[in-house]
């Protein structure tokens, strides 16, 4: 067996836990779809039968998504939304089996156009009652940038307050790093027979 680094960073933590959460076939949600590489991320686990939907605020970041999916022969499989993550409720009726959320400004874009403590915990709301058994939803924090450690905070304590019979939480951090390294939160709803 090759032997490899484990550790890169809470993004591929995320799309490693994904990717045994996600089959082909499934409904995805990436809440944040900035410049679509976790957008693309999910259209290839779902497959063909399967469906992704994107969520952003900037029309910038959809473009820069369609753009990616095109190239990948994989955007038919994607619906783009030009809305806030907290309205989900009015395009998402479908059961979802895995959701990423990856916070804070859109990189190479406006960086004082951040996700928010409030409408980001108000879209886990809605989310929850979207999940599928065993669906997995990952978040990973920002802390660097004005705002982020606040959201980062709200974000865990409404974690933290799920109820332990119905969801498993668990978080991922690197603490020898140096410049505020991104944190994972992932969240797994519990399956029937747990
Ligand atoms: C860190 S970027 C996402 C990176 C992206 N997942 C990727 O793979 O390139 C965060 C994105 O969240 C978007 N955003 C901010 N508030 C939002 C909201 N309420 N709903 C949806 N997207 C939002 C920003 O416009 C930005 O593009």
């Amino acid at each position: 067996m090759a032997k490899n680094r484990l550790f890169i960073n809470a993004v591929q933590e995320a799309k490693r836990l994904m990717s045994q959460a996600v089959a082909i076939g499934d409904v995805c949600l990436d809440a944040t779809c900035g410049n679509g590489h976790d957008t693309l991320f999910l259209a290839n686990l779902v497959g063909a039968q399967g469906k992704v939907f994107a969520f952003d605020v900037q029309q910038m970041a959809l473009d820069s998504t369609q753009k990616r999916l095109q190239l990948a022969n994989v955007a038919e499989r994607v619906s783009l939304i030009n809305d806030g993550h907290q309205q989900m409720a009015e395009y998402v009726h479908e059961k979802i089996a895995g959701a990423m959320f990856n916070l804070g400004y859109l990189p190479g874009g406006n960086k004082g156009l951040v996700t928010k403590p409030n409408t980001t915990v108000a879209a886990l709301d809605i989310l929850t009652e979207l999940m599928l058994p065993y669906g997995l939803i990952t978040l990973v924090l920002y802390t660097g940038h004005p705002g982020g450690e606040e959201e980062a905070k709200k974000v865990t304590a409404w974690a933290d307050a799920l109820p332990q019979d119905g969801w498993d939480v668990i978080s991922f951090s690197f603490p020898n790093r140096e410049n505020n390294s991104p944190i994972l939160l992932a969240i797994q709803k519990r399956g029937e027979q747990c």
